[in-house]
């Protein structure tokens, strides 16, 4: 890839920085695509932020960039505007920058995970679902799940008091969707989401307990590294349609190309 002055330019901002995959699909998606635009990972401090974010105010060929951890709450603060979306999740994954250098975030996990489903051909409407975690992603799977029409959304959570919370928060949006919150047989569910980070090391313990989960039901796991958790393997082995994390992070990115166009 030629960088050059004509490139329209990205960063993802992101602490700790090794972990991060979203710039090397972002920018092999935008090669795909055709757009000269390079994104490049930043290491960011949370004390730093506002200064970094300050400084991408300035930077007149920066287009836009993605928020992930821990930043994605903090970041609000520091940003012109929110989108509806990101002010239902309480959280921001990308931000855009206007030519006149306003800083307007979203966020997209919402609707790339349910996307995601959609292009997998998981149905959603009407259907018993069961979340596991009630954290950042949790909150935004939770809302993208009832927005898509979920006929119940049960959300469990290793701190009860948040998936009640959030549990809530779904309820009082989404009135169509029997919301609630609280330990749930895994077999009895149509659909299994893990929003949870265990799952990313190996020796992780399952997030949930899928006993009797087979042929029929789907389980969905949005880690994206590895692309196949212990959960998904179980699931499959039993019989269950699988559907990893990287896809919902691949809906994303026609969805951030829309947002940051001038
Ligand atoms: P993210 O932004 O990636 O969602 P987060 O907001 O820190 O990160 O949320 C992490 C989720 O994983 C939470 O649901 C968390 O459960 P708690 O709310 O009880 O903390 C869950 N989680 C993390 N480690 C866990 C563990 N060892 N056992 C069970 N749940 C865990």
């Amino acid at each position: 890839m030629e960088i050059t002055g004509k490139t329209k330019i990205m960063f993802v901002l992101a602490d700790p920085i090794d972990h991060v995959r979203a710039s090397a699909v972002m920018n092999a998606y935008f090669a795909s695509i055709g757009d000269d635009l390079a994104v490049s990972p930043i290491h960011v401090l949370p004390g730093d932020l506002g200064q970094a974010v300050a400084s991408i105010r300035l930077m007149r060929n920066v287009f836009g960039f993605g928020v992930t951890i821990p930043h994605k709450t903090c970041v609000i603060e520091h940003l012109d505007e929110i989108t509806p979306t990101a002010q239902l999740i309480g959280a921001v994954n990308f931000v855009k920058r206007t030519a006149e250098g306003r800083l307007v975030g979203d966020n997209l996990d919402a609707r790339g995970f349910t996307a995601s489903l959609a292009q997998h051909e998981v149905a959603v409407r009407g259907r018993k679902v069961l979340q596991v975690g009630a954290g950042g992603a949790g909150r935004a799977t939770a809302f993208g799940l009832a927005e898509a029409g979920a006929g119940e959304l049960t959300i469990m959570n290793r701190d009860d008091g948040k998936a009640h919370a959030l549990a809530a928060a779904v309820a009082a949006h989404y009135p169509a969707t029997k919301v609630s919150a609280g330990r749930a047989e895994a077999r009895s569910f149509d659909l299994i989401v893990n929003t949870t980070s265990l799952g990313m090391k190996p020796d992780d313990p399952l997030p949930v307990d899928i006993e009797g989960v087979g042929a029929g039901a789907t389980v969905s796991d949005i880690i994206v590294n590895p692309a196949v958790t212990r959960l998904l393997a179980r699931a499959a082995a039993q019989g269950a349609r699988v559907i990893g994390g990287r896809p919902m992070l691949d809906a994303q990115m026609a969805l951030v190309a829309r947002f940051i166009a001038r």
